[in-house]
């Protein structure tokens, strides 16, 4: 070691032990942020997060009780939660309180900051991590059906908040028009709506307006059928089995494309047969995530978790398809846009962005 600098030789050259450390804190920091993911989704998933909200500081055994949960495992998920900042701890009350402002990130499904969704899905790509072995030595894909089913209700818990704060507010307001033709009484199809939170959006919004959600995968819709009943929007809304390059139906006034098209092994025919189904005047609305095709501006939190699900879902999923593309999640505007000038969309426009997704109008 060189005495001065701190730095030593090795094969791959010099190496500046200050570097070293520090990057392996960043590293031993994302451990921790990994391993407490875990906890983060059974305090999700078994009510805890939403048994604090809103409650005050509470002792281990009081949400115990609450939740019908054993305390000695509470009081070790509380130790968890204190030691990563989401709840504080009360020595001399000998309890734990869960800020307000947290609450509206991990404890109400329905609001458009709630993020816990994302954990969820976080289970699914870890149980990946064999298939996906054997999938970067053969270059197979891994269809969105092959993973496990936390994958599906992750996604839609994840995807939701978004939709909720965004898509009617100000998503659809932003294509020239279409509010209005919503309004009046529209024909709309989701292609890959999933659990069909976004159709299910749109359709409580614009009561005069008939929904068709479809996606190529059978449990995704039948959660979406569900939905729709519980919903009581049945009526109005049909969720079924299609794929983008076959659903059914005529005239539609908008199509929508919610995180979903660069999944498909052949975006390009999923927009030429979409662009065959509009009404003269009618526009896709294609929302995809707000990243970057230059790999070095996604090197923020946003950008590294969409581009690392891209590695584990969206880009085996496109190879399942085995269509002339895969594109992985961010392959960015120009790409996209080329695909659907290819289609026949030729006006294409961002039409909003937030900092998770950015939607784009394409038209005739
Ligand atoms: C990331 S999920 C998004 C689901 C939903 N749109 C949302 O935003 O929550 C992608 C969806 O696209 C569907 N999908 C992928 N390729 C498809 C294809 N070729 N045809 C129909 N659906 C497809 C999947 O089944 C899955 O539900």
């Amino acid at each position: 070691m060189d005495e001065k600098t701190g730095s030593t030789g090795s094969a791959m050259g010099t190496v500046d032990q200050d570097k070293v450390m520090e990057f392996l804190m960043r590293v031993v920091t994302d451990g921790g942020a990994a391993a407490a993911g875990l906890c983060t989704s059974l305090g999700d998933r078994l009510g805890l997060y939403t048994a604090m909200a809103g409650s005050g500081t509470m002792t281990s055994a009081q949400l115990a009780e609450r939740t019908g949960l054993h305390e000695r495992y509470v009081r070790e998920w509380l130790a968890a939660q204190v030691a990563g900042e989401y709840v504080m701890y009360d020595a001399d009350a000998d309890g734990y309180l869960l800020p307000d402002e947290h609450a509206a990130v991990l404890a109400d499904p329905t609001a458009p900051t709630y993020a816990a969704g994302f954990f969820t899905m976080m289970q699914a790509l870890y149980g990946t991590e064999d298939v996906l072995m054997e999938a970067f030595r053969t270059g197979s894909g891994v269809g969105w059906e092959e993973h496990s089913s936390a994958l599906f209700a992750g996604t839609a818990k994840f995807f939701r908040p978004g939709y909720t704060g965004a898509l009617v507010p100000e998503w659809i307001p932003a294509m020239n028009g279409t509010e209005a033709k919503l309004r009046a009484g529209a024909e709309v199809a989701d292609i890959g709506c999933g659990y069909g939170w976004s159709t299910l959006l749109m359709a409580e919004a614009y009561p005069a307006s008939k929904f068709h959600g479809f996606d190529f995968h059978r449990p995704s819709v039948e959660a979406a059928r569900r939905n729709a009943e519980e919903k009581g929007m049945a009526d109005r809304v049909s969720f079924e089995v299609a794929t983008a390059q076959d659903f059914p139906g005529q005239d539609y006034d908008l199509i929508t494309f919610f995180d979903c098209l660069h999944d498909m092994g052949d975006p390009g025919s999923a927009l030429q047969h979409a662009r065959a189904a509009l009404s003269e005047d009618g526009s896709c609305m294609i929302v995809e995530p707000n990243v970057s095709a230059d790999v070095r501006e996604n090197a923020n939190p946003i950008g590294r978790a969409v581009v690392s699900a891209s590695v584990a879902v969206c880009l085996p999923s496109a190879l399942a398809q085995h269509g002339p593309l895969a594109m992985g999640n961010h392959a960015g505007e120009d790409a996209m846009r080329m695909i659907a000038d290819d289609a026949g969309l030729h006006h294409w426009k961002l039409a909003a962005e937030t900092p998770v997704n950015r939607v784009y109008a394409a038209s005739r």
